[in-house]
């Protein structure tokens, strides 16, 4: 039977995705120590979550009014630690949870990035995954050696490339390559290790690849582009697709339908293509108490907070504008950072030419967007609603407070889903594909000239 996939969305970071959670009275200070994500690892393993992720960006958000002053005064997303690094604690300090975190193709090497995650696949049991993204803005670029960023999509035409260079690498081993007969002094068979050559548009990479396979094949690959070209990079690569939260459920249902088929369209299986919003849960015993925890929540946002991230993920200054100052055609049409946030606040607000001031207010970059707040039934209710729906296969949770948005959910809501039959008591298996259904491939030699 069909059963939720349940992610952790989580940051190497001083808050989470919600700028404000670092000053919710009930998070924990120690966002720099080994044990904050020691103990949400634990919590996520004793709720059965299947993944905890954790995004990236190579930059503090620094764009709006080209200055980082506001943004370390106010701690929105200054802190940003290298994922791999904590995902490996959290590691070590869990056994089934699945480990995922961000790497950029514009910014890093394909080879290098294929030995990270096999390396962290076999640090962990085959627990690892790979969120495939192209950055979004200058402050990234100028961070790892470039003028500016690269446009919109000949990020994706390079992330193709890369692709096929690292599925390339992974596939390079044969599964039983490995023969560690001391007797005879063969370490591994020499025919079932080979070179890829790669020579392509944007990449070189001889190989041979130095990284065995894992006891899953290798890292599931995860994806978020939201573009038209994004979406089509998702269902070419993706198996575990991240989205934002649905602004609305006829929304959710073609983006589903739509993404479902192109998967199909590619000659994939559309079933072992898990496409999970990302959402917020605020929850309680009670609906009221779930309804003060909200409130609460809220008050510790500021419109700054969202116009210093809007900056950052559309690659424009906010400042540069008046709050109330419509936005001009020509602005729009050359975002060159995230264009499917622009489009979303085009849609969700139906204004043709919208102010920063409508941008804060239908981003929802600073609130909780569309939060499923109330006690287990009405939060399972409303999960429930839209997996069945579908519009979605799971869900992204992101936290208001940590670990305390955690605890709660696998406290109150996690049983009452299990109760329902629409999420898993245990893990299935010891490899994060077993416990998200997917086939372990076999490696199959893929040449890439
Ligand atoms: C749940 C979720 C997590 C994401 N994590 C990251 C991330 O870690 N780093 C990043 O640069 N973009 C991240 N993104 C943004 C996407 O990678 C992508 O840039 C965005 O969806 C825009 O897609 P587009 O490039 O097709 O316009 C995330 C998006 C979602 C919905």
């Amino acid at each position: 039977m069909r059963q939720m996939v349940m992610v952790g969305f989580l940051q190497a970071q001083n808050c989470t995705n919600l700028v404000s959670s670092w000053r919710h009275p009930e998070s924990r200070d120690d966002s720099m120590s080994a044990d904050y994500y020691r103990t949400i690892g634990r919590v996520l393993e004793e709720g059965k979550f299947h993944l905890g992720f954790f995004d990236d960006r190579l930059a503090m958000p620094d764009r709006y009014g080209n200055d980082h002053r506001h943004t370390v005064e106010h701690g929105i997303r200054c802190v940003k630690m290298d994922p791999i690094t904590v995902l490996t604690v959290m590691g070590m300090a869990t056994e089934r949870l699945g480990l995922g975190a961000t790497c950029s193709t514009t910014y890093f090497e394909p080879f290098h990035v294929a030995r990270v995650f096999a390396t962290l696949d076999l640090m962990t049991n085959g627990r690892a995954a790979w969120n495939v993204v192209t950055s979004m803005n200058d402050g990234e670029a100028l961070n790892m050696g470039h003028d500016e960023h690269l446009e919109h999509d000949a990020r994706y035409d390079r992330a193709d490339e890369f692709m096929d260079v690292v599925l390339g690498h992974w596939n390079s081993w044969d599964d039983d390559a490995i023969a560690l007969d001391k007797q005879s002094g063969l370490f591994a068979h020499p025919g079932k290790v080979r070179r890829l050559d790669h020579h392509g548009t944007w990449f070189r990479s001889r190989g041979p690849f130095t990284v065995p396979r894992s006891p899953q094949g290798h890292p599931v690959v995860i994806q978020a582009g939201q573009s038209g070209r994004g979406k089509h990079f998702s269902a070419r690569w993706g198996e575990l697709v991240f989205v934002s939260t649905h602004t609305s459920m006829e929304h959710g249902r073609q983006l589903y339908r739509e993404m479902k088929h192109d998967v199909a369209r590619q000659g994939r299986d559309p079933d072992k293509f898990f496409i999970t919003p990302s959402a917020y849960v605020v929850c309680a015993e009670t609906k009221a108490e779930a309804e003060d925890k909200m409130a609460l929540i809220e008050t510790l946002a500021t419109d700054e907070d969202a116009l210093s991230l809007l900056s950052e993920a559309m690659n424009f200054d906010f400042a540069s504008k008046g709050i109330d100052e419509p936005f001009t055609d020509e602005e729009l049409a050359n975002i060159s950072g995230t264009q499917s946030m622009r489009d979303r606040v085009l849609r969700a607000s139906g204004i043709a030419n919208p102010t920063p001031r409508d941008f804060v207010r239908f981003s929802h970059r600073a609130r909780p967007n569309k939060p499923f707040v109330g006690g287990p039934k009405e939060v399972a209710d409303g999960l429930e609603q839209w997996f069945t729906e579908p519009v979605a296969d799971g869900f992204v949770l992101a936290a208001t407070h940590v670990p305390g948005t955690y605890m709660d959910f696998v406290k109150y809501v996690v049983p009452e889903l299990q109760r329902r039959g629409l999420y898993h008591k245990d893990y299935a298996g010891t490899t994060l594909r077993e416990n998200l259904g997917l086939p372990i491939p076999r490696a199959t030699w893929r040449n890439t000239q």
